[in-house]
């Protein structure tokens, strides 16, 4: 039998509480699909400074790379504000994209059919669907950039630096152009090309590389006209492909038009298909240890990661289908809506895995 190795990164907050249930659907959905998971726990974040004193141990870094994939939960807290910027919960996580060489990260923004009120925006706005692909540029750009503080003339000032190399560039477009091929073959690029020297390298990396993709339909947007467009017409999206730090902003954006940001999965992939799978939510120090926590983000994760890394897509479509199904009728506080049931963490995840099904196909 297939056994996968997963590291499990559980981090702070409510990180334990999620992924115990995510891997509790992972081990019901092995069971049925007939495959195996070996676990290794690994310290990210807040519990890892409070453990060894540093938020990203070498000892995590060398089980995630000896894993087939892995499983982050959330990291921080205000526990750790006091630290130094380099030495913080999200210094952790910088690190371990940089040291897995995470360079696309894949955030979709999707509407649930039974959360459709849940969206900020009128629904003549969002229409019948919304699912759009943000493909973020993740190990590169300003957040990797030289940086530096210093004083000038007496005054103390600082920069950040935007860089980015056309193989850094190509390489994240072409995981955009691939998606948009298995999806609606429609890609927009966001940049901030009428103002930035590296945006119109970008830009012109993404044009040239459309003449290898040309059944995809591909546009430009700058930053500012995107966030403005996310909001007047989001159906007008499929796949975005944008730099690290707009598409940070961006992908918070679409999250909360969705309205279900309790909900969103996210992948980090590197060019080996190792990936590293999490919630896009945070974690939600204020709720943690209550059993309330929303664990369908992370557990939509495990089956992205089951796409992504491991080439069980079936297994995928069951836990999609499974939280699908238990939308319908099971909630936790943060979606809970009257006529369905309030349950905890970890009666969603039960409820979850007893709607995991292998649906034989005919024909
Ligand atoms: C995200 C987060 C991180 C980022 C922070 C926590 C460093 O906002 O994953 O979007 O900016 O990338
Ligand atoms: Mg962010």
């Amino acid at each position: 039998m297939k056994n996968y190795n997963i590291t499990l990164l559980r981090g702070d907050g409510i990180g334990p509480e999620i992924v115990g249930e995510a891997v509790k659907v992972l081990d019901k959905t092995a069971e049925k699909f007939g495959f195996t998971v070996t676990y290794t726990d690994a310290l990210l974040g807040g519990c890892a400074i409070d453990a060894t004193g540093v938020p990203l141990p070498q000892e995590t870094i060398d089980k995630c790379l000896a894993s087939d994939s892995v499983l982050l939960g959330a990291v921080g807290g205000p526990k750790w504000d006091t630290q130094p910027g380099n030495n913080r919960p999200e210094a952790g996580l910088l690190g371990i994209r940089g040291a897995l060489g995470l360079f696309a990260n894949l955030r979709p923004a999707v509407i649930f059919e039974p959360l459709r009120d849940a969206s900020p925006l009128r629904s003549d706005i969002i229409g019948d669907a919304m699912d759009i692909m943000i493909v973020r540029e993740l190990t590169g750009g300003i957040y990797f950039g030289k940086r530096g503080t210093f004083e000038e003339d007496g005054v103390k000032a600082a920069y950040d630096t935007e860089k980015y190399n056309v193989n850094e560039i190509e390489r994240i477009g072409r995981v955009a152009f691939d998606m948009a091929m298995k999806r609606n073959k429609k890609l927009t690029s966001v940049d901030k090309a009428n103002v930035l020297d590296s945006s119109r390298l970008w830009r012109e990396t993404m044009n040239r590389l459309s003449k290898e993709y040309p059944e995809v339909e591909l546009n430009h947007l700058y930053v500012d006209n995107c966030a403005m467009q996310l909001v007047r017409n989001p159906k007008q999206f499929d796949v975005i492909v944008t730099s690290n730090i707009f598409g940070d902003i961006l992908s918070d954006e679409a999250s909360m038009i969705s309205g279900s940001i309790g909900m969103l999965a996210s992948a980090s992939l590197n060019s080996s298909k190792l990936g590293m799978y999490e919630p896009i939510h945070g974690s939600a120090p204020d709720i943690a240890g209550l059993g309330i926590a929303n664990p369908l983000a992370t557990i939509l994760s495990v089956a992205m990661m089951l796409r992504y890394s491991l080439d069980e897509p079936a297994a995928a479509d069951a836990i999609e289908n499974a939280v699908a199904e238990v939308l319908k009728t099971t909630r936790t506080p943060d979606i809970y809506t009257e006529g369905t049931k309030k349950v905890s963490t970890v009666e969603m995840g039960d409820a979850v895995c007893a709607l995991i099904k292998k649906v034989i196909a005919y024909g």
